[in-house]
């Protein structure tokens, strides 16, 4: 079988982050990839999590005092596109676009705001680093979003990036995809 889309997310982030990296999770919502994250950069590395409702922190807060990882994160409530007041380079950032699962779905990542924090994420990646996005369209504000953000990759220097798009293709209802920026080396 293939692998899902956010396994498939995770295996290029691990097969470029080292233990000590500084990363960023772009979209904390309920922890996951907080948690994946931590533990990939061990305990010398360091996450930096965005999400705008402090339902996402106290979520993710908890899983990460629960499996001790709590020492090697920074949760931020704030856009993610202050990403762009950071002065550091990173190893890899993930988004994961959307509405946080089990919460209002009003509340989602938006077209413009994402442009933003990926163009953020992109200037603090280090040479060989990875942004992972996975783009879940299937709300009111999805298919502007995904479209922006394709738009926005395809025009992005080949001579300092590389972009994939993982997609199957024959799945129905709106199924989430991963777009991939590789920092050249
Ligand atoms: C699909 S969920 C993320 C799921 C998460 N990666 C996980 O492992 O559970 C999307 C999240 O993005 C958050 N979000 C929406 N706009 C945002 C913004 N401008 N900056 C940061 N987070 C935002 C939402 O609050 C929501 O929690």
């Amino acid at each position: 079988m293939f692998a899902n889309v956010l396994e498939i997310a995770r295996q290029l982030i691990r097969e470029r982050v080292s233990s000590g990296e500084t990363v960023i999770d772009a979209t904390m919502g309920n922890g996951n990839d907080t948690v994946f994250l931590a533990r990939l950069v061990e305990e010398e590395g360091k996450v930096i999590a965005y999400d705008i409702q402090e339902q996402a922190l106290a979520k993710t807060r908890e899983r990460l005092v629960q499996q001790e990882l709590a020492e090697r994160v920074e949760l931020k409530l704030a856009s993610h596109e202050e990403m762009a007041l950071l002065d550091t380079q990173v190893a890899a950032v993930m988004f994961n676009l959307g509405y946080l699962p089990g919460s209002d779905k009003q509340v989602t990542t938006m077209a413009q705001s994402t442009i933003r924090a990926i163009q953020a994420g992109l200037e603090l990646l280090r040479p060989g680093g990875m942004m992972t996005i996975m783009v879940y369209w299937g709300h009111p504000a999805g298919v502007q979003e995904k479209e922006t953000v394709e738009s926005f990759c395809q025009q992005l220097d080949q001579t300092k990036y590389l972009v994939l798009k993982y997609q199957y293709l024959n799945q129905k209802n709106s199924a989430p995809y991963l777009l991939a920026i590789e920092r050249r080396a």
